[in-house]
């Protein structure tokens, strides 16, 4: 028997599109997290792109961040923005 990825469980490329896209839709929407929302960019279209090129690598799929930024360095490609506590409440509410 072979071993699914969860990249695969999950649906693939097109799910991962899909969800990465919904979850700023959701930030954008949501009174709750408009400081969160307030700290991105105008335009969400690629924060939602390279969300789903993340996760489409992290679970197990394509590499596809690392082919394009390079190593996804997360706590560093942070360090410009407060993460506290209502910071991550409020990414998870998009989640
Ligand atoms: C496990 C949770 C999280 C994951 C997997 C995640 C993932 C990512 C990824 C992959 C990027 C793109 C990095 C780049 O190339 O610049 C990013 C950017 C960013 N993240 Fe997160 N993030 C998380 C939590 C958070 C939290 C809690 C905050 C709250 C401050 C946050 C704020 C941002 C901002 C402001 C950007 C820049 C957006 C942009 O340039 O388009 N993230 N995140």
């Amino acid at each position: 028997m072979q071993t699914q990825t969860h990249y695969q469980r999950i649906g693939g490329d097109a799910v991962l599109k899909q969800l990465a896209r919904r979850f700023y839709e959701i930030m954008d929407e949501l009174p709750e997290t408009y400081a969160l929302r307030k700290i991105h960019p105008d335009d969400l279209s690629g924060s939602a792109d390279k969300l789903y090129a993340f996760l489409s690598g992290w679970l197990g799929g394509p590499q596809l961040f690392i082919e394009k930024h390079g190593h996804p360095m997360l706590r560093r490609r942070h360090l410009p923005f407060r993460v506290g506590s209502d910071e991550r409440d409020q990414w998870l509410l998009c989640a």
